[in-house]
């Protein structure tokens, strides 16, 4: 076995080596984007110590309560990805507009997307939680603010994404387009050391994640592969699948990119696009799994990664995980 530490910067660093015409600036892009998570994860870690457990008076522009942790780490993100001169903007889903890059400090090549705090509702349980982020080249002239053509790019063009998973132990996985590295932190030294090289996601496993109250809001075509999950059919599977659902994003799909099966967030009667946002949820963890040899589709025969956003917070039915399970599901909802 070999016994190199790998740091996530050391392993940032080589890869960009590795590629074409590498500066430099993306793999300080990421260290700053590391401290912050670095930060996030010291107040999540004593978020029952500290006074900032429970929600604010605030609600989102998606009509959602804002936890004292969301609000947090929005704002640990933004002011460690502010001054570094790689991004000429940001955009979280705790806010309404594309967040600019203060006057005093120069615009990037790069546009920054994320959830800071994704799982929010399990916070108070200590539940794992995660922050997602996606991260695009502009594609305005270099120099001014970012805008809105640099942030509604399809997610096949993401240069790179990855999410952070706050749980027993605080892990960071991470794609640049060559593969997915986990990265666990280890807590004695405040380092991310690569703990899970190139992970592949099985072919196929019995599981599937989904939130099933929401049964009698889906079209028949859902509601049929659920009830196929749940039955022994020795010709066609050797027996019924199990359900696992968590309720945090992050906390599922890593489950899923580990272990295997299929994460669905489909659409329903009531919300026809599904509940989870394309730009900084749905695209950079359908990249991870992508690049861990997985599928991410919008439930309707389309890849994900395709498709062409038209709005900062727009939602998107989504189907991902092992690339068996991902086609089995298609079959159902494509029947109907
Ligand atoms: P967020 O906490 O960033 O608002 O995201 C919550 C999302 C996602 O993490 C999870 O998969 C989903 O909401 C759970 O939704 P249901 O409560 O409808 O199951
Ligand atoms: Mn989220
Ligand atoms: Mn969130």
């Amino acid at each position: 076995m070999s016994n190199k530490v790998i740091t996530i910067e050391r392993h940032i660093i080589e890869q960009e080596r590795a590629s074409n015409g590498a500066t430099g600036d993306f793999s300080a892009l990421l260290r700053d984007l590391t401290l912050a998570i670095k930060l996030i994860n010291r107040d999540v870690s004593r978020a029952g110590l500290i006074d900032i457990l429970g929600s604010t008076e605030m609600t989102n522009i998606q009509g959602e309560t804002v936890q004292k942790l969301d609000e947090f780490a929005d704002g640990v993100i933004y002011r460690a990805m502010d001054h570094g001169g790689h991004l000429c903007g940001m955009a979280s889903e705790e806010n309404e507009h594309i967040l600019p890059i203060p006057d005093e400090y120069p615009k990037g090549k790069y546009v920054l997307l994320f959830d800071p705090l994704d799982g929010s509702s399990n916070i108070d349980a200590n539940v794992s939680i995660g922050t997602i982020f996606s991260i695009l080249r502009r594609v305005t002239p270099e120099g001014g603010d970012g805008t809105k053509e640099d942030f509604f790019q399809p997610g096949y063009k993401q240069i790179a994404a990855g999410y952070t998973i706050y749980g027993p132990s605080t892990m960071l996985v991470y794609t640049a387009g060559r593969g997915v590295y986990g990265f666990t932190l280890d807590p004695s030294v405040g380092e991310f050391l690569l703990s899970h090289n190139n992970i592949r996601i099985p072919e196929h496993n019995s599981i599937y994640s989904v939130n099933e109250g929401n049964y009698h809001k889906w079209s028949e075509g859902m509601r049929n592969y659920i009830d196929w999950c749940k039955k022994d059919i020795p010709e066609e599977k050797k027996k019924a699948y199990s359900l696992r659902y968590i309720g945090s994003m992050v906390a599922d799909v890593h489950r899923t990119l580990l272990y295997g099966g299929v994460f669905l967030y489909p659409a329903d009667v009531k919300s026809h696009k599904g509940k989870l946002r394309l730009l900084y949820e749905a695209n950079p963890m359908s990249f991870v799994i992508e690049q861990a040899g997985g599928k991410a589709t919008d439930g309707q025969g389309k890849r994900l990664l395709e498709i062409i956003p038209d709005d900062l917070h727009q939602r998107t039915p989504l189907v991902v995980g092992s690339p068996k399970n991902v086609d089995e599901v298609e079959r159902f909802l494509n029947h109907s």
